[in-house]
């Protein structure tokens, strides 16, 4: 990984059991070059020690709002006017709660309120607080305040429940830091990007559409046919093409990720939504199908909530949804320059991008093995294939960050050969 130079995170460690997770995004972010200097809630030393923190960061910890005060090298205005970006991980309820209604009465609150920087929260607590209307209230409010929320993830907690409020892994807070600050204040991008500027140069303007995440096929008012895909993959390609100058758009389905900064997101829910929302965002230069578009829908969504019938088997049929990728591969009009598709496969990868590049008349198919082992759906890594009219290629295991970026100097070269 190669380090990017000077960006300085203000971290701030609030008081939950996720705290022992935070020092090992520590490890990651200095690993990245990045400055780390910390603020430790007084409940947050409960879980970690000043000292691991210090020893982490390789700078001391500031824990006192009055402290400050006496120490004029670091007053707590010029700690946050130091920092590119704010961190809060873990965030508990309570600091979410502080924050959304303004209150300052620790450092840690203070510094939140005193800030002009973008803020990034990782929340972590008890899937009940995380799901208390006060909290989803709270949270809400700083959504709409710009605020960027990396997690909660769904899964096993401290406490032996399991549900939504588990505190996001190190590396997936990470990627959302990188996305944060690639998107905001245009940092350089890191050196094994080859052709960052390059891309730039062909793509600033250029019109890219990309679609993300899966659909949801309603059976009845309460339940829907839908996968695995979680949108890290489209998110992150619609925010590699806003970092080279593109001008994007995204179409996402549902998924638990923050709208990618500076991009025009539509969201929408099912295959029929995503068709007419791409058809609206044309014309466009490039189109990246990254969305698990369902492949069927029910032919009748039932208008209310189907019953339990002892006596007879539930049966369902299914319709063929629209195929968006091949439409707009195969039009004569407004056909973009580059059409390109995602081939998420179990079995025989090779063969059948293959065929889909062929079938669906795109010029590059990027397959991924998407077989549980892989573990790429909902995952932070992928490994692709790319396939072109004019070969293959394979890439090795990657973030998904990195195969955005990649991606999209490779489809400037591209687009730059077509001379459009
Ligand atoms: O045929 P398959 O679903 O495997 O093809 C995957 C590619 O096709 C992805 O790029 C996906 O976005 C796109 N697709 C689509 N509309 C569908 C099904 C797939 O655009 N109904």
């Amino acid at each position: 990984m190669t380090a990017i130079p000077e960006q300085r995170i203000l971290l701030i460690i609030g008081g939950g059991i996720a705290a022992y997770k935070t020092l090992d995004l520590i490890r990651r972010l200095r690993e990245r070059g990045f400055f780390v200097r910390a603020v430790m809630t007084e409940s947050a030393q409960r879980f970690v020690t000043k000292l691991a923190v210090e020893s982490l960061t390789g700078s001391r910890v500031f824990d006192d709002l009055f402290a400050l005060t006496e120490d004029s090298s670091m007053g707590h205005i010029e700690l946050s006017r130091d920092a590119d970006l704010l961190v809060v991980a873990p965030a508990t309820a309570d600091i979410i709660a502080k924050m959304a209604h303004g209150l300052a009465n620790d450092l840690a609150s203070t510094m939140l309120l005193a800030t002009d920087k973008k803020i990034l929260v990782a929340p972590a607590m008890n899937l009940r607080m995380w799901l208390h209307p006060a909290t989803q209230r709270n949270a809400a409010i700083l959504q709409n305040d710009g605020v960027v929320f990396a997690g909660p993830e769904n899964g096993g907690m401290a406490c032996g429940e399991y549900g939504p409020g588990r505190m996001s892994e190190p590396l997936a807070i990470l990627a959302a830091i990188e996305q944060v600050l690639a998107s905001g204040t245009r940092i350089p991008l890191p050196a094994d990007f080859s052709g960052n500027q390059e891309a730039a140069d062909v793509l600033a303007g250029r019109r890219v559409l990309v679609t993300s995440g899966p659909t949801r096929e309603p059976i009845d008012p309460v339940r829907y046919i839908a996968n695995r895909s979680s949108g890290k993959q489209g998110h992150a390609i619609a925010a590699a093409a806003a970092a080279a100058s593109a001008d994007v758009v995204l179409v996402s389905g549902p998924v638990a990720l923050a709208d990618p900064l500076g991009i025009r997101t539509i969201h929408v829910e099912t295959a029929r939504d995503m068709v007419r929302q791409v058809e609206a965002a044309l014309p466009v230069d490039i189109f990246v199908g990254v969305a698990a578009v369902a492949d069927w829908r029910v032919a009748e969504t039932a208008p209310e909530k189907i019953k339990k019938d002892p006596k007879q088997e539930a049966c369902l049929t299914l319709v063929e949804n629209p195929d968006i990728l091949a439409a707009l591969g195969r039009r004569s009009k407004d056909r973009p320059a580059l059409v390109v598709g995602f081939a998420a496969e179990s079995e025989e990868l090779v063969e059948n991008a293959q065929a889909k590049l062929t079938a669906k008349n795109c010029d590059m198919i990027v397959a991924n093995d998407v077989s549980r082992a892989s573990g790429v759906l909902g995952g932070e890594n992928n490994k692709v294939l790319i396939l072109t009219k004019n070969g293959k290629e394979s890439w090795p295991w990657m973030t998904k960050q990195e195969v955005a970026r990649r991606l999209v100097a490779r489809l400037a070269a591209m687009l730059a050969e077509t001379g459009r």
